[in-house]
């Protein structure tokens, strides 16, 4: 029995290993009205409901998908929709042995007092929405707040990220749901790896310290890192290796070994760098369970070749299941392209 004020302690540490079962990861379909109205746009569909519904039901009936996916966070309106042939999506996603988890952040909004920066809202009201969502359902949640790295950045942003995310993860673990805790550091700039990596040892040292001050169970916790890259605009590129080097070392020094399993966001990497970068961290063994929580770099390929036709449904989840396998293989280590 795991001794924690939460009384969901043992069904938080159970749920986070089932999220970090070998050869498996998290797929993000959570994208906001806003964002999913681009995706959709750039298939020439337009943002309404139905065709929310439409794109969201090809991703979820995918057959096998549950052999390379363990968990799939949803936005709230998906977690109460169902697919449009009429069954509940997170009863399709648990029969597929996916967990359903639900973005519960509500936002970036500019921070007064800092360098343009942003802070993330969404803590009023949350545990009392976070108690539906389980209801419903959902059994791990999502808070993405963002750190910008051409802004400085301020101390006041990482503190306000690294505080907002710490409460966020107290409240979601007493109410059942494991906490995804996601600082992303933008790729935005023309930096090198370097000023990165100094930019994310603040930012993991500050989050880290948080979260142990709110008296989070660290085994019920999954994180969500941006990898360590150069910036978007920067001349030098960085290989598979460097980047794995360089991420690799900033979580040994940042991440207790309590925390069963990290899983990476893909921030606008192409779908194969995404697996390349995965498969080169997996190379050798590593204390936590490293994966994937891909958004963009599984589903690209997937919403271009459906792009709104009811013929090509089966053509766009052979292109998500083949994705999905090759995360599945880089979290292995396994991957060759
Ligand atoms: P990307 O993988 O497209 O960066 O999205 C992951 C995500 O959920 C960001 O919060």
């Amino acid at each position: 029995m795991v001794v924690h004020a939460s009384a969901y302690a043992d069904e938080l540490v159970q749920t986070a290993k089932t999220i970090s079962s070998p050869g498996r990861g998290i797929i993000a379909m959570d994208e906001s009205n806003a964002t999913i109205g681009k995706r959709l746009a750039s298939i020439g569909l337009e943002n309404t409901e139905a065709n929310r519904q439409a794109y969201r039901t090809v991703l979820v009936r995918t057959p096998g998908l549950g052999q390379y996916i363990s968990g799939a966070i949803l936005f709230e309106e998906t977690l109460y929709q169902s697919t449009v042939d009429g069954e509940k999506i997170v009863d399709v996603l648990v029969d597929q042995g996916i967990v359903p988890g639900i973005k519960v952040d509500k936002g970036l909004v500019p921070l007064a007092g800092s360098n343009n920066e942003s802070w993330c809202q969404g803590l009023d009201g949350l545990a009392s929405r976070e108690a539906a969502y389980y209801q419903a359902g959902a059994r791990f949640a999502k808070w993405r707040t963002v750190v910008s790295i051409p802004t400085g950045p301020s101390e006041l942003a990482v503190k306000e990220a690294a505080w907002g995310l710490a409460r966020y993860a107290a409240i979601s673990q007493e109410n059942g749901l494991v906490p995804i805790v996601e600082p992303e550091i933008l790729l935005d700039g023309d930096h090198g790896i370097k000023r990165t990596f100094e930019v994310a040892q603040k930012v993991w040292a500050e989050t880290f310290y948080y979260l142990a001050q709110n008296n989070v169970l660290f085994e019920g916790i999954l994180l969500k890192p941006s990898m360590v890259t150069p910036g978007a605009d920067c001349k030098e590129k960085a290989t598979p290796e460097q980047i794995a080097h360089y991420t690799l070392k900033l979580l040994h020094r940042r991440v207790p070994p309590a925390v069963p399993g990290i899983l990476f966001l893909s921030g606008g990497q192409s779908e194969v760098e995404a697996t390349l970068n995965l498969n080169a961290m997996n190379q050798s063994p590593n204390p936590w369970h490293v994966s994937f929580s891909y958004a963009r770099a599984l589903q690209n390929s997937c919403l271009k070749t459906w792009a709104g036709r009811p013929e090509n449904v089966k053509a766009a989840q052979n292109a998500l299941l083949l994705r999905a396998k090759a995360n599945s293989l880089a979290q292995l280590g396994k991957y060759s392209s």
